[in-house]
């Protein structure tokens, strides 16, 4: 992998390579277990839902599975390297580089306008805007507005095509499409789909909207602290 290949504690562990992550019996708590043992494989070109009850852990599940949150327990492998061994550094170019990160609250730059934002993905990571992407994502006639002046829904757009331009390896979105109406939502759906089947990326979602995860290839559910395959 590009940048982080000199890690010398680096665990090898995948013999598949088809698999991009790896999360290894996990377990988590805060005031309550959320999880235990946890297993949950995903491949390239593979798209996976995780559902569930309000408050069940999937966004505590999905910041352990995408660096930001350490689990009690368990390990989380990216390829070959146990993403929770890497140093700070290493672990932030993965997180720059090849994981892209929607979250349920969008962490655009509220001083620039739409295209700045994108402007910035795009020299960040070399590679160039897609305008049929913003067509597609309906943003591409308001780019020059301000992040303030977008709807909660076009601020949404706004931070996926931003972080689709940085091509990613693995998106992990938390209710990618919480702002958006279920046409809007089910078009946004469809542009994450083909992300992934044309970069042979993977994606883990988590939603609680049961028609939008069954879009998914596999489906689980956090269920008494277990990860149950409902599809
Ligand atoms: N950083 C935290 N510190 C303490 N408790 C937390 C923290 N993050 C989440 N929780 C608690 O963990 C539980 C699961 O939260 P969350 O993963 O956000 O659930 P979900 O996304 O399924 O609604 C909730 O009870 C929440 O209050
Ligand atoms: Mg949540």
């Amino acid at each position: 992998m590009n940048g982080i290949e000199n890690n010398s504690s680096a665990t090898q562990i995948l013999s598949n390579r088809s698999v991009l992550l790896y999360a290894k019996q996990i377990t988590h708590n805060f005031d309550y277990p959320l999880f235990e043992n946890i297993e949950l494989e995903l491949h390239s070109n593979e798209t996976i839902a995780i559902i569930g009850s309000s408050g069940c852990g999937k966004s505590t599940l999905l910041n352990i599975l995408s660096s930001l949150l350490a689990p009690k327990h368990g390990n989380v492998f990216y390829e070959n390297y146990n993403i929770f061994d890497l140093s700070q550094k290493k672990l932030l170019e993965l997180r720059r580089n090849i994981f892209g990160i929607i979250f349920q609250s969008h962490y655009l730059f509220r001083g620039f306008s739409a295209i700045e934002n994108l402007q910035i993905a795009e020299f960040l990571s070399g590679n160039a805007i897609d305008k049929n992407l913003l067509k597609r994502l309906k943003i591409d006639h308001v780019l020059d507005q301000g992040i303030g002046e977008l709807s909660g829904g076009q601020q949404q757009r706004l931070s996926i095509a931003r972080i689709l331009t940085k091509k990613p390896k693995i998106i992990f979105a938390d209710e990618p499409t919480g702002n958006l109406d279920k046409i809007t939502a089910k078009e946004v759906m469809n542009v994450l789909f083909e992300y992934v089947a044309y970069q042979k990326a993977g994606m883990i979602l988590v939603t609680h909207e049961d028609d939008l995860a069954f879009m998914c290839d596999k489906v689980y559910q956090i269920n008494d602290l277990h990860l149950e395959r409902v599809k």
